[in-house]
């Protein structure tokens, strides 16, 4: 049975990664930060299978207890401070966790592995904000970075630290240059997931206005249950490398207004959305649409749920979550 260690179990990814990994075969492990942190209990319940080891990514002593205590096969690093908005107002922090955290984790597992280098696969979770001022469309593996959040520069710290390792070590690490993903999981601080929430208390009448930042940014959003499929076939790669992963389309924060107002049953959303200048951000990534052609020629990735489908799912599960409670 192969094993696997996953940080950032409690977040989106890590409940999607975990869920196809038991369904692989897998055991899983999942690192879990804080004293008494309030999402232990939903992985008990969710997904029982999984062990939880207590860890955090700024120590990297429990790193390796916790790499000790699961000896994995593979590591999956989906751990970090992921709220763009967030890291402007907690850039050291951020850099902390989401940059440096790469290289603690990257360290463990080195550490971990002896003379056998080889003997954890590592995958890291960098992501599409590192193209921010894009200098290319489509963006793909060869795409200039230039990231613009302090997020997004941390994330591409942890990105060239992953191809280092691979390069000074020869451990097989890989890098998934993920786009946006959403899901009925998602955290309700990003805007897809604030919006179907939202949605979903105006069509039943527990809300009227929803306040919005800047309505023109595009990202090329897919469905995070498919995401987590290619970051398990990098792993399984002969070889490490890097791939962006993307469905290659891109949207505005407008449309997915239409398509979540529309599928609620609602024409105009007009009345119901204002814009609010707390919500916008110091620089914006305005365009974001990937290219996946490597992903889909090496690792045989496609995704599958679309950009219509990801929406109306998202909107069905926060009506159905709405319906369910009383205020
Ligand atoms: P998420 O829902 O925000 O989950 C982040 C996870 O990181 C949570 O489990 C969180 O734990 C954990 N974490 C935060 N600080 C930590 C620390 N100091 N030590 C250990 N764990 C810590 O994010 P996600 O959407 O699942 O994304 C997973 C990864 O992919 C992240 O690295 C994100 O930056 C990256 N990514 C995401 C996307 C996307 O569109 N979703 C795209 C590209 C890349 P708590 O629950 O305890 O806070
Ligand atoms: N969160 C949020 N809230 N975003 C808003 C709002 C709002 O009220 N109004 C407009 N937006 C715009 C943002 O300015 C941004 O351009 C876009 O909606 C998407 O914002 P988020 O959903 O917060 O995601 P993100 O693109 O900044 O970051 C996500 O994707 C990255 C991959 O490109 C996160 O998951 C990152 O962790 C991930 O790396």
């Amino acid at each position: 049975m192969p094993r696997a260690l996953i940080t950032g179990v409690t977040g989106q990814d890590g409940y999607y990664l975990s869920k196809l990994l038991l369904e692989k075969g897998y055991e899983v492990y999942g690192l879990v930060r804080g004293q008494n942190n309030p999402k232990i209990d939903f992985i008990r319940e969710e997904l029982p299978d999984v062990t939880i080891l207590t860890g955090d990514l700024l120590d990297v002593s429990s790193l390796l207890r916790a790499l000790g205590k699961a000896n994995p096969d593979e590591f999956y690093n989906l751990g970090a401070i992921s709220f763009v908005a967030y890291s402007w107002e907690n850039a050291s922090l951020t850099s902390d966790v989401t940059g440096k955290g790469v290289l603690n984790a990257l360290e463990a597992v080195r550490l971990h592995s002896g003379d056998d280098l080889r003997k954890v696969r590592f995958y890291q979770a960098s992501s599409s904000e590192m193209f921010g001022k894009v200098q290319q469309v489509p963006q793909s593996e060869m795409t200039l970075l230039w990231p613009r959040s302090p997020y997004g520069v941390a994330k591409v710290f942890g990105h060239y630290m992953t191809i280092n390792y691979r390069e000074s070590y020869g451990m097989h690490a890989s890098s998934g240059i993920l786009f946006n993903h959403e899901s009925p999981m998602r955290g309700p601080e990003f805007v897809t997931r604030k919006i179907t929430m939202a949605v979903a208390r105006i069509a039943l009448g527990k809300q009227k206005r929803l306040a919005l930042g800047n309505l023109d940014a595009q990202r090329d959003w897919g469905f995070a249950g498919d995401y987590v499929d290619a970051m398990w076939r990098m792993v399984q790669q002969p070889e490490a490398d890097d791939y962006v992963v993307s469905t290659g389309h891109t949207h505005s924060v407008r449309s997915f207004l239409d398509v979540a107002f529309n599928h609620a049953g609602i024409s105009n959303w007009d009345k119901h959305v204002y814009q609010d200048p707390d919500f916008f951000r110091p620089a914006e990534v305005d365009l974001l649409v990937g290219d996946a052609s490597k992903a889909k020629e090496v690792l045989g990735w496609e995704p599958k749920v679309s950009f219509e489908d990801l929406v109306r799912m998202m909107v069905d599960s926060d009506l159905e979550r709405e319906r369910a409670t009383k205020d």
